[in-house]
């Protein structure tokens, strides 16, 4: 089976700063060291709210990345701006709410595609490649598609949170046999961990994997360097296995 791509979501380490509102740990501290241990890519999200990463995180990070630096963002006039600016490999278009913990769901597509749709040329013009978060749902992958995007990202947050539950399993088989046969690249995360990657890293057509919250977790038990190995170990025997 094919290498599947594992990009490390650094914006745990921000967090931990913003608890304390000072200057350490510096997620751009983490880039070099995740991409040593095995990761294909770096990728944060800058929030409206700023409640983690800032913008000058953002600066820096696109810096230190020598792999590729995948910037998730809601689609906003300021964001698009930032992205034009910066010309990241990828940005992955995601829903924002202000009161949610994280981001729970996918985009909703059968509204507000006018923008989505504005937002990917403009993007595309750019050489930027954009991705669309989106819930494991048929629909969503076909507007995904006749949106113009380039890629899908899969919300595994159902399977994660239920991962004996094969029906969530299955949506993102589904989902990730029809994105591809669309000539879509599938990627997926949310949730994810050494312990229940597996059935996720198995699916063939599901080229890129965005793992956060559990790598930073683990490495302050174990170290970063030690969190990304274990998570990319997990993810190849998976992939061999299957
Ligand atoms: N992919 C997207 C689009 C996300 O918004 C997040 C959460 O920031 C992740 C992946 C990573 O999720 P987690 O931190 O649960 O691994």
């Amino acid at each position: 089976m094919t290498h599947q791509r594992l990009y490390i979501n650094i914006d745990h380490i921000a967090t931990v700063r913003q608890a304390r509102r000072g200057d350490e740990p510096v997620p751009a501290q983490a880039v070099a060291i995740c991409e040593r241990a095995g990761a294909d890519g770096i990728t944060a999200h800058l929030r409206e709210d700023r409640r983690h990463i800032q913008d000058s995180d953002i600066d820096a990070i696109a810096s230190a990345v020598t792999t590729v630096f995948n910037l998730e963002m809601a689609c906003t006039a300021e964001m698009l701006a930032l992205a034009e600016r910066l010309r990241p490999h990828q940005v992955t278009l995601v829903p924002e709410r202000r009161e949610e913990v994280t981001t729970e769901g996918g985009l909703a597509l059968a509204s507000a595609t006018r923008g989505l749709s504005d937002a990917i040329v403009r993007l595309r013009r750019t050489g930027i490649r954009t991705s669309l978060f989106i819930d494991p749902d048929r629909d969503a992958v076909t507007r995904s598609r006749e949106l113009g995007a380039d890629a899908v990202e899969l919300h595994t947050g159902r399977y994660a949170h239920a991962p004996g539950a094969g029906h969530a399993l299955d949506a993102l088989r589904d989902a990730a046999t029809l994105g591809a046969s669309l000539g879509l690249a599938v990627h997926a995360g949310h949730g994810l961990t050494t312990g229940n990657v597996g059935p996720v890293a198995s699916i063939p057509e599901i080229e890129e994997l965005n793992i956060g919250h559990h790598v930073i977790s683990r490495a302050i038990f174990v170290g970063l360097d030690t969190a990304v190995r274990e998570l990319r170990a997990a993810m190849d025997a998976a992939r061999r296995a299957a």
